[in-house]
């Protein structure tokens, strides 16, 4: 991956991933994880306008590229709200998910016909405390990890992060519900591709979490994983 244009990069490999999940009509859009709070439209400058200038200028720049991917998609221009879990309001028809970290924000946008929900996740790669590892796996995950080889232990971990907070992000627009980490099971294959199970059996999101299929990679710069449902002519 080039470090020169570590988004425009990242952009390429997230779209590669949603055609392999049988996506080649949504939107991907990446640049600086820094815009101009004082470009966006009052609705939003009003969401952020008491947060910190660097909240405002990751803030800015994702709702800058959901709107610039929404118009690549037909859809309208208009501000795009937030809801009580700080989730991105899309306009009726469409759904889309924004990720900032590293200096760098993606945004995937998509019609609802294509796609039902979309998550995506970027995180710099860094090795994550072992003390925390048992917050974030549950106990089978733990254990996968832990009878691996001691060198890979780390991008196993990063990847199962990724691949939850994409998740996350994926089903909270049809659950509506807040699940923690050890609440769903990631079950990835040597290619990346993952499935998402349910921890907690028979919890709220475990049906939601049945039609999640998702990509994640671990790679020399980032780890990134984008989870999709299917839409309605997915069916
Ligand atoms: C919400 C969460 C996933 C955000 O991830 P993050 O790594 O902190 O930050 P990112 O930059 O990747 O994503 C932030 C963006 O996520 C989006 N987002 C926030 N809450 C969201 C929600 N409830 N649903 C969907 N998207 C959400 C927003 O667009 C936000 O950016 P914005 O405020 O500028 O619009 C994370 O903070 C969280 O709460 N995780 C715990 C729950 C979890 O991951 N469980 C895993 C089990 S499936």
């Amino acid at each position: 991956m080039t470090t020169h244009d570590p988004a425009g990069a990242l952009v390429v490999r997230i779209e590669e991933a949603l055609a392999r999940l049988g996506c080649t009509t949504a939107v991907v859009r990446g640049g600086p994880a820094s815009g101009d709070a004082r470009t966006l439209p009052l609705e939003e400058r009003l969401l952020i306008a008491s947060a910190v200038p660097q909240r405002q200028s990751e803030f800015a720049a994702g709702r800058t590229l959901a709107r610039d991917a929404l118009i690549a998609l037909g859809g309208p221009a208009d501000a795009i709200s937030r809801g009580a879990a700080r989730e991105p309001i899309w306009p009726e028809g469409f759904t889309g998910s924004i990720t900032h970290a590293a200096g760098i924000c993606i945004v995937i946008a998509a019609r609802t016909n294509d796609l039902a929900s979309v998550g995506v996740d970027v995180e710099r790669t860094e090795s994550i405390e072992t003390a925390l590892w048992p917050t974030i796996c549950t106990d089978a995950e733990l254990e996968r990890v832990l009878a691996a080889p001691e060198p890979s232990r780390g991008s196993m971990i990063a990847a199962l992060f990724s691949a939850k907070e994409a998740a996350f992000k994926c089903q909270f627009p049809v659950t509506k519900r807040f699940v923690e980490f050890r609440d769903a099971v990631i079950d990835i294959d040597a290619s990346g591709n993952y499935r998402v199970g349910d921890a907690t059996r028979g919890g709220a999101a475990a049906d939601v979490f049945g039609r999640i299929r998702g990509v994640v990679t671990a790679g020399e710069l980032f780890v990134w994983a984008v989870s999709v449902i299917g839409g309605t002519r997915a069916r």
